[in-house]
Formats: structure tokens, sequence, C-alpha cells
């Protein structure tokens, strides 16, 4: 039975964001991400070999895969047959939180203001990314939802790295981070796994 948001989401306080365009490199990265205590990956759905590169890190124990820049219908349905476990998207079109009820993953659903998780929420979702957080306004921003939305919790990703991870952490109503700063593309391209494994055991120690 697919996992509810909130069970994937409490299971890890940093989802590390993927962009990657070789498959070869899929398996060792999400080996070393999850060896570094890191296994829910968000691996975005903007290179040709996305959905190649999902089932490959799908494959490796442990791992919990999301797709993300989720735009339609079709990219929901490609994410389950590749082996995805939940997704993620950027905003939050009505049309695309109804056809997500149809998906039997769920979608963590992207918003910008206090509109949107009115809408949001409206329609059941609970768990949405606030994104692009740095550029909204940060934690500010976010602070300033604790109190008009009590039953929300976020995971804001965008802009989000080692030094200002912890200030996110530390509210109420964040339940994890999402950025790609724990896969440097240098690292990724020179296949300098271990520093990856290494980047993740440090990240983790930021939810303490
Ligand atoms: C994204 O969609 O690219 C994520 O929000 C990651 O953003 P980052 O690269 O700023 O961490």
């Amino acid at each position: 039975m697919a996992k509810d948001i909130k069970n994937i989401l409490s299971s890890s306080p940093i989802i590390p964001v993927i962009v990657l365009d070789d498959v070869s490199k899929a398996k060792p990265l999400a080996k070393a991400l999850v060896a570094g205590g890191l296994p829910v990956i968000e691996v975005t759905l903007r290179t040709k070999n996305a959905f190649q590169i999902i089932e490959e890190m799908a494959a490796v124990e442990g791992a919990i895969i999301g797709s993300g820049t989720i735009r339609d219908f079709s990219m929901m349905q490609q994410s389950v047959d590749a082996g995805c476990q939940f997704m993620v998207s950027p905003g939050a079109p009505k049309k695309l939180l109804k056809q997500a009820k149809d998906i039997p993953i769920p979608l963590l659903p992207g918003i910008a203001s206090a509109t949107e998780i009115m809408a949001a929420s409206e329609m059941g979702y609970k768990y949405l990314k606030f994104f692009p957080a740095e550029g909204l306004g940060g934690v500010n921003m976010l602070k300033n939802f604790i109190s008009p939305f009590q039953d929300i919790k976020f995971c804001p990703t965008g802009g989000i790295n080692e030094k200002n991870a912890k200030s996110y952490l530390t509210l109420s109503n964040v339940i994890c981070v999402g950025g790609s700063f724990i896969t440097p593309k240098e690292a990724i391209i020179a296949g300098d796994f271990e520093r990856i494994e290494a980047l993740a055991r440090e990240a983790k120690k930021l939810a303490n």
C-alpha cells in the first residue's frame, strides 16, 4: 500500500533534490544518500533520462524515491510506473490537485501564498512544499504562516543550504526541508559518492 505523505516526509529531515541525466550515476548516488542517512530523495523531471534514473534509484534498498517538477497527469502516471513513492510539484493548480487524487501515490504540492495554502487545504492537502523558499521571504514568511494555518506543515525548498537549513528545521510548521546542496554537481560528475555520503551525514545532523 502507498505510504501517506506525512509518513514519507517524517522519515527524513532533509530531502536531497536531484537533477541528473547520467543513468550510470543513479544507483551509486542513491546508495550514498541512503548510507548517509537521507533515504527520501526527489528526482526532478527536468532531464531526458529522469524516469530511467528513478527506476534505477527505486531499486536501491532503503531508498524512497519521489519525482519532482510534476506539472501534468502524464508525469504523475509515469512516476508511478517508474517506481516513485511520492511526487512533488512546484505549484498547486486546482486541476493537478484534483487529478492527483486518482494516482496511487501522494503529491506534495508547492505553494507561495496564503491564498494558495487555503485552496490546497480545502482540497485535503495539509502537507505543502513552500517554494521557492528563500525567494519568498524564507523563515520569516513561514513564521507568519504558523498562527493562521495551524493544521498545515511545510517542506520548504529553493535556496536552502547547509547554512540556513537549521533555521527552517526549528520552525514548528516545518516537517523537513529540500535542497540540492547535498549533491553538488561537481561531486556527481566526478563520481565522488564518498563526499556525497559525508555531506548527507553532515546535513542530517542539522536536524538535531
Ligand atoms: C528545485 O526545485 O530545484 C528545488 O527547490 C531545489 O532548489 P535548490 O537547488 O535551490 O536547492
